[in-house]
């Protein structure tokens, strides 16, 4: 079976639950590894990255300028949401423009007022934003914020050739499993303004506790399940047991009628987390590299196959996903699987049409609620082989002409 996302995680990695030391060091180690990854002067650790973009809304005191609203798509993870309303602040939503899935930039300057504080600019599934576009709007509205989102586009760059991470005040990542890199779970921020990385961590240490014994104990339990569940024959079962739900707690990450942050959203985080994310960073290139080889087969295959709409080519993109729209979704979805292919379906949902969110502010024409059952996404991780590469193509090319 091949998984829809699979981390790298390596027998020898194990050997990090056994390291001991400083917490501090730990994490200010990973923290600066991370900043030079990113070409960036500072990168300050959290448990989240959705804790991450709450500590900087704290950070910003926006409201002391009269500020309220932060804008963000609709059509993202939707824990965004969740840290931007629980920090105390209204998130105003924004469609995307078309099947690259980014937020559109027309609806993002009507969404734009006088109560605007900030926009999470976001280059969702690894496809990195149209900087010229970003540039048009900071000169039209200088004193707005600009965060970038990239839990999904780690160090993408855009067509000019900059970091996406590098064009606003910071970048925010999250590091769970299933991201580019993990620290299995985590966020982190990267900047160049000092003064912010230093009122951050400031921040930081104050309002989050050091994790509890009980945590850094799951965290160790929990990386050494993810490695078993992700070995071949071992993984075939999993997805049995999550296609039965009996997963369903560790696999569904929100509901969608609730507004909630988890209970250790405000736990700091542990010494492995922060190991595990520094060695991850030593595996940053070849993870892309991998990633953006298979994705080229994906394009090479692919295009021209009726019923398919691939994604944008951008050389910059880094993949977080393969996202391919298509009317047949589901029927390939369920075919790939009887061939030992299992494909994804993130983001299967579009915030504004959520119970929690339904009488939110929004801006668009909701083109984003079109994705919901007509994407999928094409595994890109480094368990994918070219021959695999190949075989999902093949699959997907059968699949899609019948
Ligand atoms: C686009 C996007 N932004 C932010 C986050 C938040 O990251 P975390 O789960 O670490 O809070 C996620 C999480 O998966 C995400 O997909």
């Amino acid at each position: 079976m091949i998984p829809r996302f699979k981390p790298d995680i390596r027998l020898s990695d194990m050997l990090l639950l056994l390291a001991s030391g400083n917490r501090t060091k730990a994490i200010q180690s990973f923290e600066s590894t991370f900043a030079k990854l990113a070409g960036q002067r500072e990168a300050i650790a959290f448990p989240y990255g959705r804790t991450a973009l709450f500590m900087m809304l704290k950070a910003l005191d926006l409201h002391a300028s009269g500020k309220s609203e932060i804008i963000c798509p609709s059509y993202t993870c939707v824990v965004v949401a969740h840290a931007i309303t629980l920090s105390g602040h209204t998130p105003v939503f924004v469609d995307s423009a078309n099947h690259g899935y980014n937020m559109d930039w027309k609806e993002t300057e009507k969404a734009t007022n006088e109560k605007t504080g900030a926009i999470i600019v976001t280059s969702i599934f690894g496809n990195p934003i149209d900087a010229k576009q970003l540039e048009n709007y900071r000169a039209r509205h200088p004193s707005v914020i600009i965060l970038q989102d990239c839990a999904h586009s780690f160090m993408a760059s855009t067509a000019e050739g900059a970091l996406v991470n590098m064009l606003g005040k910071a970048a925010f990542y999250g590091l769970n499993i299933s991201k580019i890199i993990t620290s299995i779970f985590g966020g982190m921020v990267t900047t160049d303004d000092i003064d912010f990385a230093h009122l951050l961590r400031e921040i930081r240490d104050r309002e989050i506790a050091p994790p509890s014994l009980r945590k850094a104990i799951q965290r160790r339990l929990y990386f050494i399940a993810a490695y078993v569940a992700f070995v071949p024959p071992v993984y075939g079962m999993v997805n049995w047991l999550e296609r039965k739900g009996y997963l369903a707690r560790f696999a569904q990450y929100y509901d969608p009628t609730k507004i909630n942050l988890p209970s250790d959203a405000f736990e700091g985080l542990s010494a492995i987390e922060a190991r595990i994310g520094q060695l991850q960073c030593s595996r940053y290139a070849y993870i892309i590299a991998h990633r953006r080889k298979i994705a080229r087969l994906y394009f090479e295959g692919l295009g021209g196959v009726k019923e398919l709409t691939l994604p944008e080519n951008a050389s910059g993109a880094t993949w977080s996903h393969f996202v391919i729209y298509t009317p047949k979704a589901k029927d390939i979805i369920a075919k790939c699987l009887a061939h030992g292919i299992q494909l994804g379906e993130l983001i299967d949902y579009d915030i504004i049409d959520m119970p929690a969110y339904q009488n939110a502010i929004y801006h668009g024409t909701h083109r984003a609620r079109e994705f919901v059952h007509n994407v999928i996404n094409l595994p890109v991780h480094v368990g994918v082989s070219e021959k695999d590469a190949r075989r999902i193509v093949d699959v997907i090319t059968l699949c899609a002409s019948t």
